[in-house]
């Protein structure tokens, strides 16, 4: 009687084990992907990926910003062109191993302009977002997160938006306060 309820017990577990390895694969995986000029969006990803224990995927523009790119005072700049222009798409240097592996991302840039920088809608239209949950974070000068995701939303509603968290000088804790909710 014993060894029987102990091979019911095992068989319970084996099973357990299987059901529980299948949903972790259906679930997917988690990718951290963000655009960072500077190094402070770049930070708060790093964080983000280590506390949710997701790969990380920096998007490389073909050409990299130079800071003259970066003057926001200059109207000629590149960036002061690139988001006068709704339509600038900025080339990209590779893409995502396995995308389709994932379904939540976290999705990283810095403000321009009280916006994403252009360069996050060429990573958006260059990538299948079916089935994937986004979750947008950035980091900026003062401005809040929000315009730019209310922009991304308007131009990408087939995408399945979460709400977004501008992430200025966060902290571990800050991190996994955030996404624990
Ligand atoms: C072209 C450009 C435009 C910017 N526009 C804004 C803005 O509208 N509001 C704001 O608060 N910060 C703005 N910033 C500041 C950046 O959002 C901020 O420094 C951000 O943390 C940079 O992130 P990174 O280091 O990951 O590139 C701008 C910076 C650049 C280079």
């Amino acid at each position: 009687m014993k060894r029987f309820v102990l091979f019911i017990a095992a068989a319970l577990l084996v099973c357990f084990a299987a059901t529980a390895q299948k949903t972790e694969a259906m679930k997917g995986k988690t990718l951290v992907v963000y655009f960072s000029a500077t190094g402070n969006t770049e930070r708060v990803a790093k964080l983000i990926s280590t506390a949710t224990q997701a790969d990380l995927y920096k998007i490389q523009p073909a050409k990299a910003y130079t800071s003259a790119d970066l003057d926001w005072h200059n109207k000629s700049s590149r960036s002061s062109v690139e988001m006068n222009d709704a339509k600038a798409r900025p080339e990209l240097d590779g893409s995502v191993p396995n995308w389709a592996d994932y379904t939540t991302i976290y999705l990283g840039y810095p403000i321009w302009w009280d916006q994403a920088p252009r360069i996050i809608n060429s990573f958006i239209e260059s990538q299948d977002f079916a089935g994937k949950t986004v979750i947008p974070f950035a980091t900026s000068g003062g401005s809040s997160i929000s315009h730019s995701v209310q922009e991304l939303k308007k131009t990408y509603p087939s995408i399945h938006w979460q709400q977004g968290k501008l992430l200025n000088g966060a902290t571990p804790s800050d991190i996994s306060n955030w996404i624990q909710k």
